[in-house]
């Protein structure tokens, strides 16, 4: 964990225009900075960046956040990766908050391992490009298969030499670890000797989504029955085969583009592909697809298009991922290469036009797909043929987003025709697969999911406009209070407070807060206040909890001043929020306060009303009264600030 400490300094230092900057092109215009919004394609910019508010926002595509909301989208860094590179930026040391003895080692092991891969990288590059034998074995070998050299540089292939042990030396001699060395599987040790593993093969390495490498993919150069064709790293503590998609740091910005991801089964799938100018791609290894791999691809888009050679395993393979993928809310589409071709060969031999063509022209949806495999397997055999209208039902029942009601009875309609059977007889067998699901979810405890408008308006609304209005210029108070927190807290109350001292100090409760969410930044402000620091809606627009940041962000967006009758009160002076904030907290809290105390008084009403014995009765109008008084106290000293 990276200190709150840490996390404020860099938030001091960022500067959204550089940063963003860094990605896109920007030009001033007014008080913002426009350009082409790197999240659509788009022919003229429609991408502001404000400097002042520190957010960004895309007029074409609706996009926007902060700078690191920026670096997790655009980079798809989570969270601390983009404070980290934020971190490195600024030259701001990380201090962290204090891991357990196994967690240091764990991290120790894998920050090792990155730095051996790394320089296990410069090495078969180097000895790629600029050996006698990297040239004459392998670069040729590359070249005559047509990749370029800006390619090969780009994706970092290289050679490991044909010796037993030309790594293994170089890499001792550099002092670095046997014993990482072997974890990281670049080196094996027989009879003793360390050796390596990958001699003689061309390398392709593993990037991770921040463009470190995590392994390596060796490939034989000469065919022989008796060596496997590719070499793969061990699972070790970096590399973890079912969470990779080959490709993904190279193709993570066009994917973002294109709102689609092409699936292809290997490495020189992938580099041809970029090569030909096609970049959303990634590769899965020629294995079934896993759910991590599926979460990967949905980090970017909802469409994965599966494009493999017609009679490969691969196909069969990734058809078992489909009703995860299904359950992941993906469209997936499968297109089938002809002629034994895969897709380097396929795009190599038609060229890059001719292929994006037949790929647009040949995009099958993959349950009809998989419909018509089984259907043709099931010939004539009526059994088989039941088994296949369950399965497929099945399948259908999986696409559970409300949204894609429409896309379930699509496919019902078209699996029947398919099936020829009764469209109303599917109906009934997916709506029974679908209640099987929801009985065994709701055995299980239910997700909260964590949607904005749900957040703001908390409680039940009974569908009445008047009730709506109410509770929502009750919620703007509340706003109203935490916005004067956040924007004024750490400026001068009287002489020994500050406003926050003061907020606090007034017992604030949490009953006079309905908003759950309001209460957290409101508890979360305190926390931070009490270790010193001098907390803003920075800190918050930062917050690593989405929610948080996008409430903080509507709040000080929100259209509350002090009414207009107040500065025509004072006309000729030019009173500003800044001026009389002492009396925006004031008014805001004491609202709240007001609120609280008119809930009371109702309660007291509803309970006055009932039946009592004479005592209570005298205890509920005293308390009446108080309640009143207290009021009557708190409207006077409002009267004197007029809140719209
Ligand atoms: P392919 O045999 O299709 O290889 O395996 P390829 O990527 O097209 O390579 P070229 O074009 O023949 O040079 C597809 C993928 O399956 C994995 C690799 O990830 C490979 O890219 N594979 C294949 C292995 O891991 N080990 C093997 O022995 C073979
Ligand atoms: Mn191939």
């Amino acid at each position: 964990m990276i200190s709150q400490q840490t996390i404020q300094q860099i938030l001091s230092r960022i500067d959204i225009i550089e940063v963003v900057g860094g990605f896109v092109r920007l030009k001033k215009r007014g008080a913002n900075y426009m350009g082409l919004c790197p999240f659509h394609n788009e022919k003229s910019p429609s991408f502001t960046v404000s400097p002042v508010k520190e957010i960004y926002k895309c007029f074409g595509c609706g996009r926007s956040g902060n700078t690191i909301s920026f670096l997790m989208e655009h980079e798809k860094y989570t969270y601390v990766e983009a404070l980290r590179w934020l971190a490195n930026k600024y030259n701001v040391e990380i201090e962290e908050t204090e891991k357990s003895p196994e967690q240091k080692i764990q991290q120790q092991l894998a920050e090792s391992l990155f730095i051996i891969n790394g320089y296990a990288q410069r090495f078969f590059s180097e000895a790629l490009l600029h050996s006698e034998q990297g040239q004459d074995i392998a670069l040729s070998y590359l070249k005559q298969r047509g990749f370029r050299e800006d390619i090969i540089r780009k994706f970092q292939l290289g050679f490991c030499p044909e010796e037993r042990d030309a790594f293994a030396k170089a890499a001792l001699a550099a002092q670095y670890n046997l014993e990482y060395l072997q974890k990281s599987g670049l080196v094996v040790v027989r009879d003793d000797k360390p050796v390596d593993n990958y001699r003689g093969r061309i390398i392709f390495p593993i990037h991770n989504q921040t463009g470190k490498i995590i392994g390596f993919g060796a490939r034989i150069i000469k065919s022989n029955d008796r060596a496997p064709k590719y070499i793969n790293t061990p699972e070790n503590e970096i590399y973890s085969k079912s969470k990779i998609l080959y490709g993904s740091y190279f193709a993570r910005q066009a994917i973002d583009k294109n709102d689609e991801c092409l699936l292809v089964e290997g490495y020189t799938d992938v580099i041809s592909l970029h090569q030909a100018g096609i970049e959303n791609v990634v590769a899965s290894g020629g294995t079934s697809l896993t759910q991590d791999q599926l979460r990967l691809v949905k980090k970017y888009t909802n469409n994965l298009t599966i494009i493999y050679d017609g009679d490969s395993a691969g196909v069969k393979a990734a058809l078992r991922g489909l009703d995860m993928a299904l359950e992941e809310g993906l469209n997936v589409k499968l297109v089938l290469i002809p002629d034994k071709e895969d897709p380097d060969s396929y795009v190599n031999k038609v060229g890059a036009d001719s292929f994006r063509e037949f790929i647009a022209a040949n995009k099958k949806d993959f349950i009809l797909f998989q419909l018509e495999v089984s259907l043709k397997d099931a010939q004539g055999d009526s059994n088989k043929k039941a088994a296949v209208v369950n399965q497929v039902a099945e399948t259908i029942a999986k696409i559970n987003k409300a949204e894609d009601f429409t896309k379930q009875q699509d496919y019902i309609r078209q699996c029947s025709q398919l099936l020829r059977i009764e469209e109303g007889g599917l109906h009934t067998l997916v709506n029974k697969f679908i209640r099987e699901r929801i009985s065994k979810q709701e055995n299980r405890q239910p997700e909260q999911p964590a949607g904005f408008p749900e957040e703001i308006f908390q409680e039940p609304l009974s569908g009445e406009e008047e009730s709506f209005q109410l509770l929502f210029r009750d919620e703007m108070h509340e706003r109203a209070m935490i916005r004067s927190l956040l924007e004024f807290g750490i400026k001068p109350w009287d002489e020994n407070r500050r406003v926050a001292d003061y907020i606090f100090g007034e017992a604030i409760d949490h009953d006079m807060i309905d908003n759950k969410q309001l209460v957290r930044i409101l508890e979360t402000y305190r926390t931070w206040y009490d270790e010193g620091l001098e907390p803003t809606a920075r800190n918050f627009l930062y917050h690593e909890d989405q929610t948080l940041s996008a409430l903080v962000v509507s709040i000080m967006d929100f259209p509350y001043e002090l009414s207009l009758n107040w500065k025509e009160h004072f006309e000729g002076k030019i009173n500003t929020r800044e001026d009389l904030y002492k009396e925006e907290v004031f008014s805001t809290l004491n609202y709240l306060k007001l609120r609280k105390i008119k809930r009371l008084i109702d309660i007291n009403q509803q309970d006055l009303e009932k039946q009592h014995s004479p005592e209570e009765q005298m205890v509920l109008i005293q308390t009446h009264q108080h309640l009143k008084g207290m009021e009557r106290d708190l409207l006077s000293s409002l009267g004197t600030v007029i809140v719209k």
